[in-house]
């Protein structure tokens, strides 16, 4: 038995998720994926069409709040391993709704902890528990310095705070009852298939409608990107080759503020939809701030990059156009995605 023969991967409707499954699918055509997810507002089977007839692909909808759906699963299945990436991930709306971030983060993760553990704990070797976690955790930088795996934890909104209590539930049965784990802490994440509610595939839509671009504050908040293949990349090699109770930073080499990048989007954007230079940055409006906002957020990710290896492949202004002329070439999933509830979540979030 190996951790490679019966992979759980949930949260693989999502955006992160749907690029990890399908690069599970397509790499390990000698393991079976199971892609368990909820299928959310931001779960979308859609984002898996091209591998959802896959021998090796079977998907479970099942939410991680279910104890006794997951355990049943556990038993059923017999998973060789987990990669934990269904979540809560709005910073926005767990500022709204806590509530559900408290039931999915840390009730959802440590179910799937509690049925991992019974199911392996006769012989825990050939077996991972990969829990997908966040920067956030580190809470906020100011101008200067770095995120490392020794920072401490200091997280400032509800979203942070439930990710970095499922951290430590994952540690804790680490050193608790021996589970192997290994977690990963990742910078912001853009790429094809993002739910448009978080800033870039948002501002894109907005863009192509000519809708206001509201950015929070002055605009002066920084963020470290990095595309999310790189990110789906990097999962794999921690699966394959991290070690046992560590943690790995993940990030971009790649600082931006907001407003300069808004900038480069709206400057893309108006070359590929033939419009005049400067038309899209007049959407630019500036709204009310986001309680809590953190200032700065970059990754040190000299560890992951000194043990496995790993480095970004694909450039920010190569990326983002990538990203762009996904969204023109899919404007059917974006339409889709943005029918329904979607509406009245925008009216709500931007009211004032
Ligand atoms: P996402 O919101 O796009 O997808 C989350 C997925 O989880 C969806 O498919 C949803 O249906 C599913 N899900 C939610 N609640 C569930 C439940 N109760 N049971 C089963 N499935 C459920 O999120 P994402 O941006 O792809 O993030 C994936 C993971 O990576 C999260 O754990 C997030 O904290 C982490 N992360 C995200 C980023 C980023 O920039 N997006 C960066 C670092 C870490
Ligand atoms: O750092 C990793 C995190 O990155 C992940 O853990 C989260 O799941 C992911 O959502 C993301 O969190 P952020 O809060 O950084 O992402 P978001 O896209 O919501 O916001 C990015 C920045 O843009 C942030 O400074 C807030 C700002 N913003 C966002 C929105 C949606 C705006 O100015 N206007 C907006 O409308």
């Amino acid at each position: 038995m190996s951790k490679f023969d019966k992979i759980l991967i949930t949260g693989g409707a999502g955006f992160i998720g749907s690029h990890v499954v399908r690069l599970f699918v397509n790499q390990y055509p000698n393991s079976q994926i199971y892609n368990l997810d909820a299928l959310t507002y931001a779960g979308n089977l859609e984002n898996l069409k091209d591998i959802e007839n896959s021998e090796n692909y079977t998907f479970l909808k099942v939410d991680i709040c279910d104890r006794d759906a997951i355990n049943q699963l556990f038993d059923e299945y017999r998973f060789t391993s987990v990669i934990h990436l269904a979540a809560e991930s709005h910073v926005d709306r767990s500022i709204t709704n806590p509530f559900a971030f408290v039931e999915t983060n840390i009730m959802g993760t440590l179910n799937l902890l509690h049925s991992a553990k019974s199911l392996w704990q006769d012989d825990f070797s050939n077996h991972l528990f990969y829990h997908i976690s966040t920067d956030e955790v580190y809470g906020t930088l100011g101008e200067t310095g770095l995120f490392t795996e020794e920072t401490s934890y200091d997280p400032n909104s509800p979203y942070s705070a439930s990710k970095a209590s499922s951290d430590h539930f994952v540690r804790a049965f680490g050193e608790t009852y021996g589970l192997p784990y290994v977690i990963s802490n990742c910078s912001n994440n853009y790429g094809p298939n993002q739910f448009p509610e978080k800033l870039i595939p948002l501002f894109i839509n907005n863009i192509i409608k000519k809708k206001p671009l509201p950015v929070y504050g002055d605009g002066n908040y920084t963020r470290d990107w990095l595309y999310v293949l790189d990110h789906a990349i990097a999962i794999d090699l921690i699966f394959k080759e991290g070690k046992n109770k560590q943690t790995y930073n993940i990030g971009g080499f790649n600082e931006w503020k907001n407003i300069d990048l808004v900038k480069l989007l709206c400057q893309q954007m108006d070359a590929k939809l033939g419009r005049k230079a400067g038309e899209s940055e007049e959407l630019i409006t500036f709204v009310k701030d986001r309680p809590g906002h953190d200032l700065r957020y970059a990754i040190d990710a000299s560890k992951i990059n000194k043990e496995l290896g790993w480095k970004p492949s694909v450039t920010f202004e190569e990326g983002l156009s990538k990203t762009i002329d996904w969204y023109l070439e899919n404007k059917e999933w974006l339409k889709n995605v943005t029918s329904g509830a979607y509406q009245k979540y925008y009216e709500n979030q931007y009211a004032n």
